[in-house]
């Protein structure tokens, strides 16, 4: 099985866990096959909230209503893959730049059901260069605070997120205590938050493998 295939199992895998109602739908190529699975179903529910623009229009193409999450109570289940997750299903997220919204949709959802293929699976979170959304103004500000725990931060070229800001992806980071870091970088003025999601983990992890898709529950 090469990495797509085993994307597009786990995305098969996650409809198992889709209820009547409304879900959450996160963003990226796993997240892409999840929508075009969900598309097989889609009369099972009554629409979907979109964690960015791209996943609104994908969802959209396929004929599945996207609703304003203001509109939206709570939500039974959020879907969305990963840049990295450990075993206790802490994950750095937004290589897409979703981040923001993914983490908004994820905090609005009962459970989170992470996709992601074996690639994704480490012991210790840091070697994805770690997002952080930030209001433009605040960029330099924000940077220089970043620098002080140790990572070095590079500006995302050309990047605007949905909600009109940048990116900077710090490296160098070796992230022991994630939710201690996600509160902290959370801290800094001009953070609009960051690709920790540790406060909100991964409630179960569909984990592609050259064997078949393994369910993993935080450890
Ligand atoms: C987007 C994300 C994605 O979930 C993450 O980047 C994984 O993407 P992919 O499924 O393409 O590997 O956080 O902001």
């Amino acid at each position: 099985m090469d990495q797509n295939e085993m994307k597009r199992a786990v995305a098969r895998a996650a409809v198992s866990y889709v209820p009547q109602g409304i879900i959450g739908v996160g963003t990226g190529s796993t997240a892409n096959f999840f929508i075009d699975e969900l598309a097989r179903v889609k009369n099972r529910i009554d629409g979907a909230v979109a964690s960015s623009e791209a996943t609104a229009a994908r969802l959209k193409s396929h004929g599945i209503r996207v609703l304003d999450l203001n509109d939206v109570g709570q939500m039974e289940v959020y879907v969305d893959g990963a840049d990295e997750i450990t075993r206790h299903l802490h994950m750095v997220k937004g290589g897409g730049g979703a981040l923001t919204r993914e983490k908004i949709v994820a905090a609005c959802s009962k459970k989170f059901i992470c996709v992601a293929d074996l690639s994704k699976l480490v012991d210790v979170l840091g070697q994805f260069p770690l997002p952080v959304e930030v209001i433009p103004m605040a960029r330099s500000y924000v940077a220089r605070e970043l620098v002080k725990l140790g990572g070095q931060p590079r500006l995302r070229e050309g990047f605007t997120t949905d909600n009109g800001n940048v990116i900077l992806d710090v490296v160098g980071l070796s992230i022991l205590d994630p939710v201690a870091l996600e509160t902290q970088i959370n801290q800094i003025v001009g953070v609009v938050t960051n690709g920790l999601f540790a406060h909100r983990a991964a409630d179960v992890l569909l984990l592609g493998t050259p064997d078949g898709v393994q369910t993993l529950l935080p450890g």
